[in-house]
């Protein structure tokens, strides 16, 4: 939910601030804009528009100065428009403020402001905060003591960075509760929301921790609590992730890029096994403590529950199948943003919560987990992001080596927290995960065999109304990702359902040339059958996924899409998601829609 960017250097900050910006778009892309200092004057432009658009309309490059700041937007209060985009400044258009997050009190601090003669030229919320600021230093004439008092007063989620030019020399940042990371460079200091935004310039980050802020000047970056003021001592983290991993590299857009990714991607989740496996053995014993011991089960647990937000709740979905299946353990697999109303009343010291999520700050399934420490739950979390909030605040971690992912849909990051889950679930069954090692060559030959079916299934149903997608057991969650992929990025209406669950009412809306796409795995493939002929008994249009050694398949399927076989049937999915994802790929390509920035959305959803 918004990409923000601040620069304080030797070097002219628009033009680096703009490079910044551009890779922090899949945050959000409604509207974009730069502000600078240079003599002491706060210069300004933005409008409504993916950066390149608003380029083209304000020439953000030209702004002047060594100091500045830059936002991308994805809207919560007030429409995408000129005025709504981001820096905002206070009524002496000396104070310039960049938000991520929402202020839950700013209708009352809007009020006190407007009561004392501010005038509001946005319907943000984030305005408040340039007002706020502006009024605090007009009493002390003091930028920082102006900006942590200010801080005080707002409730909500922030990713602050500020610029005063009347203190032309520093940037101002504040977090608490979405992500703030700042780069440490050679006579210059960066700040963003995400750390490849400036990876090509430094590699060397401390990550903000809620209730921070920091003054960040060219050679200095001083980390204090809001609270207090006092100064906090900051670890610096050496990133590994290469800079060339967060570019396009000769891929026509970074969601083909990602998926051609995840042989790589996943061989890297399996390099870290040793440490899923120590990860594992902590979880054993806090499943084993005789206190929680619970006598159905040779686990001392008594409950596991997966939470999660959109593909990731996929992957929890598949990660309960796993642990029911090959370790016997009950478990329940909850949407993050419904955890509250329901499952969280069964939460105590005996439970176990496995919290997924690429960004580690969706604000949901956060907020999930706090609720359940709250009761007494221990939680695992699984993410690509380390020093995520998600990761802060659970008890055990595993991260997914996926390497930056820029596109809004998760493809390489779903499959390694698919990798994860595997190898969690073999250890606690105390399996071997070595089957696993063989997936990457399996992936890599799967792509190689597919993408020209693939090209020619994705004509076929690129003019679609709606598009329906079945699987039974293991291929049920796995069908409902490759649903969300579609219609995330194409447009197309998408649903997915068990396989078993059409003729209890969706059969209905199955007419001729209806695509149906069904995943089909030795272990359902008779049941998957018999539902593809109901399909057929009405003239749908059938595209099978399976495996290479299933022949039948062609009677029944318009068309037959084949994937490697596996040893272990419950691994199809970590091969039949890369049809899935490409189909919904290409089918977006076809349609002529750009599917790494789909309307409406952000990768990283830090709001409730
Ligand atoms: C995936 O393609 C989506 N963009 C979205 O559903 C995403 O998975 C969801 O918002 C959860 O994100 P997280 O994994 O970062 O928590």
């Amino acid at each position: 939910m918004c990409g923000i960017i601040g620069y304080v250097g030797k070097k002219r900050a628009a033009p680096i601030i703009l490079e910044c910006l551009k890779r922090l778009e899949y945050r959000g892309y409604d509207s974009a804009g730069i502000a600078t200092i240079n003599g002491g004057k706060l210069f300004l432009k933005k409008d409504k528009g993916f950066i390149n658009d608003v380029i083209l309309h304000t020439d953000l490059p030209s702004l002047p100065g060594q100091i500045g700041i830059g936002h991308t937007r994805w809207a919560t209060h007030g429409v995408p428009s000129m005025r709504n985009a981001h820096p905002h400044t206070s009524c002496d258009e000396k104070i310039a403020v960049i938000h991520n997050g929402i202020i839950e009190n700013y209708l009352d601090l809007k009020n006190d402001l407007l009561e004392k003669g501010h005038k509001f030229k946005s319907e943000t919320d984030t305005e408040v905060f340039a007002h706020l600021i502006e009024e605090n230093f007009k009493k002390k004439k003091n930028f920082e003591s102006a900006v942590s008092d200010s801080l005080k007063k707002i409730h909500g989620a922030f990713a602050f960075v500020v610029l005063n030019a009347d203190e032309p020399d520093k940037i101002i940042v504040a977090r608490n509760n979405a992500p703030l990371i700042i780069g440490l460079g050679d006579g210059e200091n960066f700040v963003a929301s995400d750390i490849p935004a400036f990876l090509s310039e430094t590699r060397r980050a401390v990550i903000l921790e809620n209730g921070e802020y920091a003054v960040i000047a060219k050679e200095s970056a001083v980390v204090k609590e809001i609270k207090s003021s006092r100064v906090v001592k900051k670890q610096i983290q050496n990133i590994k992730w290469s800079a060339e991993a967060a570019e396009k590299g000769g891929y026509e857009y970074f969601a083909l890029k990602e998926i051609n990714e995840i042989p790589r991607a996943t061989e890297d989740t399996l390099a870290a096994l040793p440490e899923i496996e120590k990860i594992a053995h902590k979880v054993k014993k806090f499943m084993r403590n005789p206190r929680f011991r619970y006598p159905q089960t040779k686990f001392a647990v008594k409950k596991i529950i997966f939470v999660a937000a959109g593909t990731s709740y996929h992957a929890a979905l598949i990660g309960k199948y796993l642990f029911e299946n090959l370790c016997k353990i009950q478990c329940e697999a909850v949407l993050a943003s419904e955890f509250s109303w329901s499952l969280a009343n069964i939460v105590d010291k005996n439970t176990l919560i496995i919290a997924i999520s690429q960004s580690g700050e969706t604000a949901d399934t956060l907020l999930a987990l706090e609720d359940a420490k709250l009761r007494g739950a221990k939680v695992l979390a699984i993410s690509n992001v380390i020093g995520s909030s998600i990761t802060r605040e659970a008890d055990f971690n595993v991260h997914t080596n996926a390497g930056p992912e820029i596109a809004v849909i998760a493809t390489k990051t779903f499959v390694t927290q698919l990798i994860v889950l595997y190898a969690l679930a073999f250890y606690l069954a105390g399996k071997n995960p070595a089957p696993l090692k063989k997936i990457p060559a399996l992936q890599a030959k799967t792509l190689s065999l597919i993408t020209n079916i693939i090209k020619e299934t994705a004509e076929k149903i690129k003019s679609a109304k709606d598009i329906y997608f079945l699987g039974r057991g293991i291929s049920y969650p796995l069908i409902l990702e490759g649903a969300l992929k579609l219609k995330e990025i194409s447009y197309i209406h998408a649903e997915g359902m068990p396989a078993g669950e059409l003729k209890h009412g969706t059969l209905s809306l199955i007419e001729e040339n209806v695509p149906v796409i069904f995943s089909l795995t030795p272990e359902s493939h008779e049941k998957t059958i018999s539902n593809m002929q109901e399909v057929k008994a009405r003239s749908g249009f059938i595209i099978a996924i399976t495996n290479e050694k299933d022949t039948s398949v062609k009677e029944h399927a318009n068309i037959a899409i084949k994937v490697p076989e596996v040893e272990n049937p419950l691994m199809y999915p970590l091969l039949q998601i890369l049809p899935l994802q490409l189909l919904a790929y290409y089918t977006t390509v076809a349609r002529g829609l750009s599917p790494d920035k789909p309307r409406h959305l952000a990768k990283s959803v830090t709001v409730e």
